[in-house]
């Protein structure tokens, strides 16, 4: 069966009446028109679409715990109707737990990743009672337990181990070689265990958690990462006693940006999931175990599009056209961070046959800042609007302020509805922290 991360657009991509593209029954010029550009869309029949494809892929496993891993966007409004989906949370953050604790999330729900979580935001973790703290190294471990101590709690620990998996995928976003920075090597596993049963009285393991990477089109891997998770367990059970009921195997289900990507559907890889737990768990002979899923970008990437408006133009000699836009890398780092490409479209000429090979060029000051090489669009003119597909992740959670350029806002788009998730910066927020010392006044 199909599912909507396999799409390049959002189940609701249209052509209105007046020949524009409309998303969630929205013209996007008019959104343009209304809330400025660049702007971030999300539709939010497609984000529920992705939920309902995961809930469904997983019927068949009583014992699923579907966390969305906020770093791919993090906004109260999108922690709404994720957790009103019945999603849990993965987050790796002060600032991720702060939001989704705002936005009124069942915190037993939450998840606390990362490599180098700090004494504050442990306290917090503990503070608002995230339901899981996933354990990355020796030092947090010593930390946890202080601090848990401190407050006379008990942390509810996994521990992050690297299963030594290399997936094909860009290497800036593979996390389960054996060479990375993140997690418990397999041959620390026993040392922190034993660590936790002898002298860190106030943790409680549950389990152990993994990822492998992200943008990931091989099923495989899935398949040989809990073949991994399940024999530590087992290994575990038979070495202390220890039942351990619990496994996380991190997120990483591809999108398609483009036609020549091709992610399996969430069917597919829940299927090749379930199918690895049970073989495992008869072959090491233990009880299945609770599954913990993080997904990020597939679950939120192709419910976002982001608008831009077309400005000046350059046609070099015998060379490429550069057409601008009024974004580029600092609403989309992706491009220039990992060669990512996308599609486009543009809003208002839907019909227009006579087409050119441009090259889209962002506004920033980077002879890098490139959104999109050589793509065939209908001839461009200044204020035209381009619709750049499927930028729900890792855009607005790794925007930034570069050439003092304010964050665009963002819209949730639904039966033709359209409201504000996320303000447009202004002029003053971008100076609201400045501070000038007395004698320079
Ligand atoms: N769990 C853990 C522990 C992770 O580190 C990640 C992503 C996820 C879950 C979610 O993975 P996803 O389902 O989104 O693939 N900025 C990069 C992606 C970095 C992913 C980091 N970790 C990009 O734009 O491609």
């Amino acid at each position: 069966m199909n599912s909507i991360n396999q799409l390049l657009k959002p189940v609701t991509t249209e052509i209105n009446e007046k020949g524009n593209l409309s998303i969630g029954g929205c013209d996007l010029t008019e959104l343009a028109d209304t809330y400025g550009t660049p702007l971030y869309v999300i539709d939010e029949t497609t984000l529920r679409g992705v939920c309902r494809d995961y809930k469904k892929a997983f019927e068949k496993y009583p014992h699923v715990n579907m966390m969305y891993a906020s770093k791919a966007l993090c906004t109260s409004a999108i922690s709404r109707i994720l957790d009103d989906e019945g999603f849990g949370f993965d987050t790796v953050s002060s600032g991720e737990i702060y939001t989704v604790y705002k936005a009124g999330v069942d915190m037993s729900k939450v998840l606390f990743n990362g490599n180098n979580k700090s004494f504050d935001e442990l306290e917090l973790a503990l503070e608002v009672g995230v339901g899981r703290i996933s354990a990355d190294n020796f030092l947090e471990l010593a930390l946890l337990d202080e601090i848990a101590k401190s407050k006379n709690k008990i942390a509810d620990i996994l521990l992050r181990i690297t299963p030594g998996i290399e997936c094909h995928t860009h290497e800036y976003i593979q996390t389960g070689h054996l060479d990375s920075k993140f997690g418990f090597d397999l041959t620390q596993i026993d040392e922190a265990v034993e660590l936790i049963l002898s002298q860190y009285k106030n943790l409680r393991l549950h389990g152990l958690h993994a990822h492998i990477g992200s943008q990931i089109f091989e099923t495989k891997v899935y398949h040989d990462e809990i073949e991994i998770l399940v024999r530590e367990l087992s290994r575990l059970d038979e070495k202390y006693s220890l039942k351990l009921d619990e496994i996380n195997i991190g997120g990483g289900l591809g999108v398609k940006y483009t036609d020549c990507d091709c992610p399996p559907s969430t069917y597919e890889i829940a299927d090749v999931i379930i199918k690895s737990l049970e073989e495992n768990v008869k072959k090491y002979n233990i009880d299945m175990p609770s599954l913990f899923i993080e997904p990020g970008r597939s679950v939120i990437s192709t419910s976002g599009v982001t608008l831009y408006t077309i400005g000046s133009s350059k046609q070099v000699p015998k060379g490429k056209k550069y057409v601008a836009i009024d974004g580029g890398m600092a609403d989309n780092i992706r491009p220039a961070m990992y060669q990512a490409e996308y599609c486009a479209e543009v809003a208002n000429k839907k019909d227009e046959v006579e087409k050119e090979k441009v090259t889209i060029a962002g506004r920033f000051c980077e002879s890098g800042d490139i959104l999109i090489k050589d793509i065939e669009l209908p001839k461009l003119v200044e204020g035209d609007i381009l619709c750049v597909y499927n930028t729900g992740a890792y855009t607005y959670s790794m925007a930034s302020n570069y050439n003092r350029v304010p964050k665009p806002a963002m819209v949730l788009v639904n039966n033709s509805k359209s409201d504000i998730i996320i303000k447009r910066e202004t002029l003053d927020d971008l100076i609201s922290n400045d501070v000038i010392p007395q004698n320079l006044k």
